[in-house]
């Protein structure tokens, strides 16, 4: 049985050394500048930039694939709900397109037909650690001359045709808030293979200042003292992370593989409690694809066991927990208020129930368990409950 840490001495000792430097400006960032250079180097991505978290970067991202008012963009409605709200942040009109009912990832046929001269950009996410189909999205993107984003705050070194989230999208956006495969408690990155997005990007997350450029993460002494620097060229945000995340954030990059391993090793024990019952439907990988397993999410496929029902079975029998899926976006009061802080003036969208019915019809019916088992001997006993809990409704 395989045990690791979710922290270990190596975050610890990468924290200390932070604190050692006490701050000072010739050693502030030295964290996030390795945690940047090492990121994308894992990722296959020529750049990355990081940020505060993973909400913030996909804002930056639109923000410098030019989204703005009167502009659509396309998402997916089965998301945590960042996916939806950032585009709200930059002032555009969230589009909802339907799942696939078998992946539950965003459907690149969907996307298609929700298409329109407004269009500008597309949000798909990598949910659950499943990366989307990225290759179909790219097709349609570059026929319709459309931005792409991909949300991969739950898929790291997940793979679709052998290649790893966050090499293929024009942006690729993670998060390590506290729930994700690798975390500095809260913290997000956007790798780009484009280096005008990446100075933008670069440019909008630190307060526009013009003389951070691509390899440079900080002003230097004689920019900052002197009475005629010039510092904006441009509008931007304050969404530099601190160092003391950077350094917990390399750490855990530096352990990536064995976190991640160990998600998918729960997840193997929960497929094995679960086969050959035919009532349960576990989120489909299609040939060619690696799940990273963020979390493992079934589709209850019957009406003779109740949501509730299976969820308290399996918590008597010592189960942790089971989760239901988030609201769709466009079905939170959010929406169906308009409550968009005075956005609602030049934010569109349809927002009505029936606009995705295939998400409608799943959401309801999700089961989603954690991944997060340090101790294998862990997900085997939760595994095993999970399968009490099936036995006990056949
Ligand atoms: C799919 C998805 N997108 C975006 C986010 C936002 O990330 P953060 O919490 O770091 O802002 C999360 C997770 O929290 C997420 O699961």
């Amino acid at each position: 049985m395989k045990k690791i840490e979710r922290i270990s001495t190596l975050e610890r000792e990468y924290v200390g050394r932070v604190l050692d430097g006490q701050f000072k400006s010739a050693k502030n960032y030295c964290m996030v500048t390795e945690l940047e250079k090492r990121f994308a180097e894992k990722m296959g991505a020529k750049y990355a930039i990081a940020m505060v978290n993973g909400t913030v970067t996909l804002h930056c991202a639109l923000e410098a694939s030019g989204v703005g008012v009167g502009d659509e963009v396309i998402c997916p409605p089965l998301t945590m709900s960042s996916t939806n709200i950032c585009i709200l942040h930059a002032g555009a009109t969230p589009v909802f397109a339907d799942i696939d009912p078998d992946t539950f990832n965003i459907s690149p046929a969907a996307i298609e037909a929700k298409i329109t001269p407004r269009t500008k950009a597309i949000i798909p996410v990598s949910l659950y650690g499943l990366p989307c189909d990225i290759d179909a999205i790219m097709a349609i993107a570059e026929k319709h001359g459309l931005t792409v984003i991909e949300d991969d705050a739950q898929c790291f070194l997940g793979t679709c045709r052998g290649r790893v989230t966050g090499s293929v999208a024009h942006m690729c956006s993670f998060s390590f808030q506290a729930s994700k495969h690798m975390t500095s408690g809260e913290g997000g990155i956007v790798t780009t293979n484009d280096p005008d997005l990446a100075l933008k990007l670069r440019r909008y997350s630190g307060l526009g200042y013009g003389s951070i450029g691509l390899e440079k993460g900080r002003i230097t002494k004689e920019d900052i003292q002197s009475p005629t620097f010039e510092r904006h060229v441009v509008m931007g945000w304050n969404y530099r992370p601190s160092d003391l995340c950077g350094a917990v954030a390399l750490a855990q990059l530096e352990r990536l593989d064995e976190l991640v391993e160990m998600r998918i090793l729960a997840a193997n024990h929960f497929l094995d409690a679960v086969k050959g019952c035919s009532w349960l439907k576990p989120q489909a990988v299609p040939e060619g694809f690696v799940n990273s397993w963020w979390a493992f999410v079934m589709e209850l496929d019957t009406d003779k066991v109740g949501w509730f029902d299976f969820r308290r079975k399996f918590m008597e029998l010592g189960g942790d927990g089971v989760y239901g899926a988030w609201m769709l976006g466009y079905m939170e009061p959010m929406y169906r208020n308009r409550a968009f802080l005075g956005r609602e003036k030049v934010v569109g969208g349809d927002y009505s129930k029936g606009i995705c019915p295939v998400a409608e019809r799943l959401q309801p019916r999700l089961l989603q368990f954690k991944t997060d088992y340090f101790d294998e001997a862990d997900s085997v006993r939760q595994a095993d409950i999970l399968r009490q809990t099936i036995e006990s409704f056949s």
